[in-house]
């Protein structure tokens, strides 16, 4: 292989740089020249596609910074159409006048469908990502328990839907135990869950913090290391009796209480508590937002405001329960060690696996008890349902105690070896030097959209190049 393309689609995540910084150390220790794509498939629809060579003389250029989040790539959620063959072959023949012989698509499980008809027609491998930690198996025969009924009111014409889980769950036999940029969100929200407790202590109020994480409540079992008082998470819906009891009994206790909302929480009915709004990437996801919003709109019809009158703590409900997002901060900034790391590793890894000829496989970070964490390839259509669909990982029920609304213990065991080393001391000694930086008062931001910007070559040129020199 001489020539692969990189390219970084979907939500973006602070370890991004850190996966394409891999892939580009690889390329250059295998001589291979890699070209990354700007603003994700968004490249490939473009007839010029936008393009910058990312190692000239086998060299990463100096804009590529593994500490830095987003991606100098670009991201955006660009659907790829897998019956659209007009577009994708126009895709591949693109490609291939750039002389690409692979592609590694940074990305999720949207990514993942996506990349499902192009790796038909050219050599294409996905380095995963998603703060949400939900591309991934939670046991390698996971996509065979989906099952689907038909319903005219939703795109494709199907439900799908999980059924009963057919094997005892095991830490072990997890397919991609995490994805990077999980690490880095939940550093940014147990940080927030701290910050925000000491304020609700002070006041005696009750805070409904809501983080990210779609369907998926790993970001919010993760938060648990903040120490809010509950954690929940949309896998298991609860009881608001039952909230309600729990909140009062610690509130006469602490006269404060944190709690975690993943943003896709459902009741006992199985209705979301946030609104939905369609979104447009390859998995024709949908973003969730208002739970924490709807959840105290709940508890506040719930707790009469007397209950705080009584204890002098406040004169009503509504002043005594407030809401926070950590929102977009969960995505953005530097990336912790333990993603930038991993990150780097399965961006390498993604480059060994065009190399070994492996079209349509996944670099994924795989963990046992014995060996730790370690690299390592996996078929992508093992990660498809008996239809062919990717979906994305959901938290499984053993990791969550729904009765003290906490991790159980086998959650904290999932938790404790991606968390008990995953902050570098540079990650610390770096905000100490940078954050208050005389400079930063002064010196307006520098935008890497501006560095890449003079990089950034089309096909059109290209092509003029190659005729001139012949
Ligand atoms: O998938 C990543 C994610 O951050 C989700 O956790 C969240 O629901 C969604 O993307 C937000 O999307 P957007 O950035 O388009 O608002």
């Amino acid at each position: 292989m001489k020539r692969i393309g990189i390219l970084t689609a979907g939500g973006d995540t602070p370890a991004l740089n850190a996966t394409i910084q891999g892939a580009v150390a690889r390329c250059n220790q295998l001589k291979i020249e890699i070209f990354g794509f700007i603003k994700g498939f968004n490249s490939l629809f473009n007839p010029k596609v936008p393009h910058v060579h990312l190692n000239p003389l086998y060299q990463e250029i100096p804009e590529i910074d593994p500490t830095k989040g987003g991606t100098l790539l670009g991201s955006s959620r660009d659907y790829v159409d897998p019956e659209d063959h007009g577009v994708l072959d126009k895709i591949v023949d693109r490609l291939k006048r750039l002389g690409i012989e692979g592609l590694i698509c940074v990305g999720g499980d949207g990514t993942l469908n996506g990349l499902q008809p192009i790796a038909e027609r050219i050599p294409a491998v996905l380095a995963p990502k998603t703060i949400d930690n939900d591309l991934g198996l939670n046991y390698p025969s996971e996509p065979d328990e989906w099952v689907r009924t038909p319903d005219a009111k939703v795109k494709d014409g199907f439900r799908y839907k999980r059924t009963e889980p057919g094997v005892i769950f095991n830490l072990n036999h997890i397919v991609n135990y995490v994805t990077p940029g999980f690490a880095t969100a939940v550093f940014v929200t147990a940080t927030g869950v701290e910050r925000i407790r000491t304020t609700a202590e002070s006041h005696r109020r009750i805070a409904i913090i809501e983080v990210m994480g779609r369907h998926s409540g790993y970001i919010a079992l993760g938060s648990a290391y903040g120490r809010p008082d509950m954690v929940l998470v949309p896998e298991h819906p609860f009881s608001l009796e039952y909230l309600v009891e729990r909140v009062k009994h610690l509130y006469d206790l602490q006269k404060n209480v944190v709690i975690i909302c993943g943003e896709g929480i459902v009741d006992e009915s199985g209705e979301e508590f946030g609104a939905e709004t369609k979104s447009t990437d390859p998995a024709g996801n949908i973003a969730l937002s208002g739970a924490a919003e709807a959840l105290r709109a709940k508890l506040i019809q719930m707790i009469p405001d007397r209950y705080f009158q009584l204890y002098r703590r406040g004169e009503s409900a509504r002043e005594a329960i407030f809401t926070r997002k950590i929102g977009h901060t969960q995505r953005g900034g530097r990336p912790i060690l333990f993603d930038r790391f991993y990150a780097a590793q399965q961006g390498g890894k993604a480059v060994e696996l065009l190399v070994e000829g492996q079209n349509n496989a996944v670099a994924v970070l795989q963990y046992t008890s014995t060996k730790g964490f370690y690299v390592d390839g996996y078929d992508a259509n093992r990660f498809r349902d008996r239809w062919g669909l990717i979906h994305a990982r959901q938290m499984p029920a053993a990791l969550y105690d729904s009765k003290h609304m906490k991790p159980s213990a086998l959650g904290i065991e999932y938790l404790l070896p991606i968390f008990t080393d995953a902050i570098g001391d540079d990650d610390m000694e770096h905000t100490r030097q940078t954050l208050f930086a005389a400079g930063n008062l002064a010196q307006p931001y520098h935008s890497i959209n501006t560095d890449i910007n003079k990089r950034i070559r089309c096909i059109e040129a290209d092509v003029v190049a190659a005729q001139k020199a012949a």
